[in-house]
């Protein structure tokens, strides 16, 4: 029995309908201001017609849910949090492919390609006000309101830290000097704080003691750490079609990802191929040429599994108990080997 996939599916469908409520999804045509993040999320297609689509794997809210459960509290609770913290994501993700310059999120046209950046940012704009919105409805669902207000804190908190994140991904794109550990606290920003506050709130929420609350931040943080590399590696070597997004880009816009960091300390080839002002396909291809042969991916996947062992300790030491403690180790190792 697969404890994980048994108790994704019904959370899966609350988590939706959530985000559904709070995205004013009416069976009437939505107008384009609600229509483009319709579009985003999979529900409509470009024509804004009905669709079901790639929705994404929709791991945080699933893992705040888990954690809520393991941690003895009722994981129907926590749904506001973990739709909040799935729109979140979304309103990163719809800024970060203007950022990152990306065509292609979940198999599809990304929302600036279609609408213009302007619109996209305004789309983003919007899905971050509604996260905060759908985090209110805490109360609705009987949560102490001071916990919520604590929840909300961690919140907007987690979103500073993330556009910090963000703001260090783009400013190593220019910079050479990038070490790792300058790399490690960069998606620390851009993505393990994320994760790491879906597994927190989930503990709050159930009602856990401090300690217990922050072996599960610790859990997620870690979790988001390896989940990061292993992404840095698929943005590499990832099959597009898997992926649902550019295998180039990262090359492209001279991300300082893991691999790429491990190959210029390794390869001066590497180093003089980065000095190049422009990019072109003929530069990803003899980056990845010289990548290949210096062991930046077995680099890089040794410290995603060093970074998963670490997460599964925090686990154990939360003492989690039930069915959704085991379908949290289930999803730890699944984000490792990335075949969901
Ligand atoms: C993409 O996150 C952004 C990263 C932090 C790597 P996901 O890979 O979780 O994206 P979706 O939501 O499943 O599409
Ligand atoms: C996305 O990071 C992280 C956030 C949006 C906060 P990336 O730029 O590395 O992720 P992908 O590859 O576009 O999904
Ligand atoms: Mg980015
Ligand atoms: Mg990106």
């Amino acid at each position: 029995m697969n404890e994980f996939k048994q108790l994704s599916q019904e959370m899966r469908q609350a988590i939706t309908a959530e985000m559904k409520a709070v995205l004013n999804v009416i069976e009437a045509q939505p107008d384009l201001f609600f229509g483009m993040m319709h579009y985003h999320m999979g529900w409509r297609d470009e024509q804004l017609q009905p669709a079901n689509v790639n929705a994404g794997k929709q791991i945080r809210p699933v893992l705040c849910l888990l954690a809520c459960q393991a941690a003895g509290g009722s994981w129907q609770q926590a749904v506001p949090a973990a739709a909040a913290i799935e729109l979140l994501h979304n309103f990163s993700l719809i800024h970060d492919d203007i950022e990152d310059a990306s065509p292609t999120r979940r198999g599809r046209k990304t929302l600036w390609t279609i609408w213009g950046q302007e619109q996209a940012i305004n789309a983003g704009d919007a899905m971050f006000a509604l996260a905060h919105l759908a985090l209110h409805r805490l109360v609705d669902r009987g949560v102490a309101a001071e916990t919520a207000v604590h929840a909300l804190r961690r919140f907007d908190e987690t979103g500073v830290r993330l556009t910090q994140g963000q703001h260090a991904d783009m400013d190593f794109e220019t910079r050479d000097n990038v070490s790792v550990d300058d790399y490690l606290a960069m998606i620390t920003g851009k993505t393990a704080v994320l994760l790491s506050l879906c597994a927190e709130l989930g503990a709050l929420i159930a009602g856990q003691d401090a300690e217990t609350v922050q072996n599960y931040a610790k859990f997620g943080l870690n979790l988001g750490l390896a989940f990061q590399v292993i992404d840095d590696i698929l943005g590499i070597w990832g099959d597009e079609s898997v992926i649902g997004k550019s295998a180039s880009t990262d090359i492209l816009t001279k991300k300082k990802t893991l691999p790429v960091l491990y190959g210029l300390s390794q390869n001066s080839n590497l180093q003089q191929l980065y000095q190049q002002e422009t990019t072109d396909d003929a530069f990803v291809q003899q980056a990845i040429q010289i990548l290949n042969h210096t062991g930046a991916r077995d680099d890089a996947t040794e410290r995603a599994t060093y970074y998963s062992e670490t997460a599964l300790g925090h686990l154990e030491a939360a003492q989690p108990s039930g069915p959704a403690s085991i379908a949290l180790q289930q999803l730890s190792a699944m984000l490792l080997q990335r075949n969901f």
